[in-house]
């Protein structure tokens, strides 16, 4: 496919026959790598770093380098959207993500910039992707990616990470209305970044919907599925990857949207997921990303385990969730190695 030296990884996307299956983890370029900590010190924050093309490059292709990975994600943020929208956040040291102010009423959606015009302000992303791209020089192919609007919602709603997220589960209930208007506005910004990001050299784009569990399944069917499926149909050129974290319940919608992969987490079993999505996609996880603080002899008996629970072909290999920062490197080594010796029988 194309010019990529490996392609394993978007060979397993589109279903194609793979020797083994691919490898990558979902929050590889950060601080489990000594690299990206070293770098990362020469800015004053993260968001200084995030929007410079040349680190966020250099972040992107450090676990490739260091790990032998089969795919490369961008070095961003899903928090990019709500600023370029007019939501500025702060990234607090140790501590995460911070809206100093929130979205409460009508007024507030109705002053937020959406699609094109927002997208335009993310251009240092793309700039990112394209020196990327150059970079890897078709080593390995590279993910897009952005946050799902249901879980963007949750933060400009809450102004930060949540216990109950009981204030955007509340507008849901009180103010239905607003609460499309806001995640259409969302939507149309995230296909419009996406549409972007793939002109730049994304190779696949992966959608994050990390508070996805945080939904009684009516409301995830509401106010999260049908924007999902507009951001699926919008951009048909590049396979795409839906991660709802803790939404094994919307499996079954899951499977029917206009996309290829469906991400995993751990609370779930690989033949219940294939079961229920059929055969029909790729399933990407779902390895517990603690399971990597064993010992590597450990880590090897779980991943064997987990590739056998998956069964051969149509697997992308990965953790149900972000690679946890203090993570030993030896327990991250020994699960891509596993995997890179493993074949599937032919
Ligand atoms: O390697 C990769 O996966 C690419 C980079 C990436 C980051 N964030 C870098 C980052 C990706 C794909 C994300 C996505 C992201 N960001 C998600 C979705 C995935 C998930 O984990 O559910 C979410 C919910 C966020 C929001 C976010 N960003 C939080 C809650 C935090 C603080 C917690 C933490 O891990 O520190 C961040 C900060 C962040 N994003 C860091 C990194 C490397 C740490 C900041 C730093 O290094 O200074």
């Amino acid at each position: 496919m194309s010019n990529l030296q490996n392609d394993l990884f978007l060979r397993a996307a589109l279903g194609q026959t793979t020797e083994r299956p691919p490898v990558w983890l979902m929050r590889q370029a950060g601080r489990i790598l000594p690299q990206y900590r070293a770098l990362r010190a020469n800015f004053p924050d993260f968001k200084a770093f995030v929007k410079t093309p040349e680190a966020a490059a250099e972040a992107t292709i450090q676990p490739v380098d260091e790990l032998g990975v089969d795919a490369a994600i961008i070095f961003s943020d899903i928090l990019v959207v709500p600023e370029a929208m007019g939501l500025d956040y702060e990234m607090i040291e140790a501590k995460g993500p911070r809206f100093p102010k929130v979205i409460e009423q009508a007024a507030d959606v109705a002053a937020l910039d959406a699609g094109a015009a927002a997208a335009t302000r993310l251009d240092y992303v793309y700039a990112a992707l394209r020196l990327t791209k150059s970079q890897l020089a078709g080593r390995v192919p590279l993910i897009g990616f952005a946050g799902a609007p249901w879980t963007i919602f949750a933060y400009m709603v809450e102004g930060g990470g949540s216990k109950t997220f009981s204030k955007a589960r509340r507008m849901l209930y009180t103010d239905p209305e607003l609460s499309h208007a806001l995640l259409q506005k969302i939507t149309d910004t995230t296909i419009a970044y996406l549409r972007g990001q793939v002109a730049a050299g994304a190779d696949l784009l992966q959608i994050f919907d990390s508070w996805a569990g945080e939904l009684p399944p009516a409301h995830y069917a509401t106010f999260a599925v049908p924007y999902l499926r507009q951001i699926c149909e919008a951009i048909p050129e590049v396979p795409k990857t839906v991660f709802a974290k803790g939404a094994w319940f919307a499996l079954p919608e899951l499977a029917e949207l206009p996309c290829q992969v469906i991400g995993l987490d751990w609370n779930i079993t690989p033949q219940y997921a294939r079961q229920v999505v059929g055969t029909g996609k790729t399933l990407q996880g779902n390895f517990d990303p603690c399971a990597l603080y064993a010992a590597p002899a450990q880590v090897r008996a779980e991943v064997q385990a987990m590739l056998e629970a998956f069964g051969p072909q149509r697997h992308i290999v990965n953790l149900g969730h972000g690679v946890y920062p203090d993570t030993p490197l030896d327990g991250v080594r020994a699960f891509v190695d596993a995997v890179r010796a493993y074949a599937f029988e032919s």
